[in-house]
């Protein structure tokens, strides 16, 4: 039941802090002793594919960046419904994710690339799904039942449930020791208070944003390092629920063609992850005329989220995720869609489980 919440997209946005320290009352005993990894009884790897579709394949990205920037592993990701066995080979993990487990395209994508992989790990929010079924090792990321259409909190609770996985496999295979495990862990265990910290600063803040940029028909969101896969999250919710065109790059990309769409007025937003390089590509668009919105960093129009410079870290959570930052991203597009007159929790056109190819 929705409660007092005036639509499923709003409840399960307020839910996030509470499921992330949920999941991690549950995984923590777990990470830094390798436990979680062994329990899964997952195969020997040298490289990680992740697999999705949509929010689940951008969940998957972080997750796969939490492989390769702590622990070196080589990362590829993989978007499902263009799978092609020619990327795998014996040594390579595929990490499936998919919030309902149904979803046609990875089933179909399992069918060519499992044969030719070192196994298969899913991370699904139904463990009872078909994509749970076909996996020897199954992580139920426990986000609850989700009925908004748009992805939130799954997104959430499949980076939390990934990371944390990541960060157990790393110390069960001696890529890591425990200690460097534990800091990681900690850092995990700041998530819930980011979350809520970022959910009090956003509301405050974004429908006052959203009125400056209601009559504008185009959005581009840009990031750098790992804020770029957030740029992409926020450009996608935008785009599913308020029908308004939005793009996503990373910053050093504008100089190289989009730069010529921003004039007067474009709306910009920003993941600002503290990377320095940010702030000429910022200057940019200013010069131009575009209103550049930032998410996190010192003096930014959404403060106190996403990798902010002097957020205290221990063990190195800004190499992975500004995951925080998500949270405004939502609310962003919610409250756009809402002042639009839309149906945020069933947005035109799509559906919640994609059962065809
Ligand atoms: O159930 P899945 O996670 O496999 O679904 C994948 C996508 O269809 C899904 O994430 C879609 O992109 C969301 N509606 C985005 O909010």
């Amino acid at each position: 039941e929705r409660g007092s919440h005036a639509d499923y997209m709003a409840k399960e946005i307020d839910e996030q802090p509470a499921i992330a320290a949920r999941i991690l009352d549950d995984l923590v005993p777990h990470i830094a002793d390798g436990s979680l990894w062994r329990s899964l009884e997952a195969p020997a790897f040298e490289r990680i594919a992740v697999l999705g579709c949509g929010t689940s394949l951008n969940a998957g990205r972080v997750i796969a960046r939490a492989f390769g920037a702590l622990g070196g592993i080589p990362t590829v990701s993989v978007v499902a419904s263009e799978a092609s066995e020619t990327i795998l080979d014996p040594g390579t993990l595929i990490l499936a994710l998919s919030q309902s487990g149904e979803t046609a395209d990875i089933l179909r994508a399992l069918d060519q690339l499992e044969p030719v992989s070192a196994g298969l790990v899913a991370v699904t929010n139904n463990p009872a799904s078909s994509v749970a079924r076909r996996a020897a090792s199954v992580v139920d990321c426990n986000a609850g039942p989700e009925i908004g259409v748009a992805a939130t909190k799954t997104f959430v609770a499949q980076v939390i449930t990934g990371v944390a996985v990541a960060v157990s496999a790393l110390v069960a295979t001696g890529r890591i020791d425990r200690s460097r495990a534990a800091d990681l862990t900690d850092d995990l265990r700041r998530l819930p208070d980011l979350l809520a910290q970022a959910l009090e600063v956003s509301k405050g803040v974004v429908p006052g944003i959203v009125d400056e940029v209601l009559d504008r028909s185009g959005f581009i969101f840009l990031g750098r390092g790992p804020g770029v896969v957030f740029a992409e999250e926020g450009a996608l919710k935008l785009k599913e629920i308020s029908y308004r065109w939005a793009e996503h790059y990373p910053a050093g990309e504008l100089k190289h063609g989009p730069l010529a769409l921003v004039d007067q007025g474009t709306p910009v937003i920003v993941v600002d992850n503290g990377d320095p390089r940010l702030a000429s590509n910022l200057s940019e668009v200013a010069a131009r005329g575009g209103r550049v919105i930032t998410i996190g960093g010192a003096g930014s129009t959404i403060p106190a989220v996403g990798m902010s410079m002097s957020r205290p870290l221990v063990g190195g959570m800004d190499r992975w995720g500004p995951l925080e930052a998500v949270v405004p991203l939502q609310l962003f597009a919610r409250e756009l869609a809402l002042r639009l007159g839309l149906d945020v929790d069933k947005p035109r056109n799509l559906a919640k489980s994609v059962t065809v190819e």
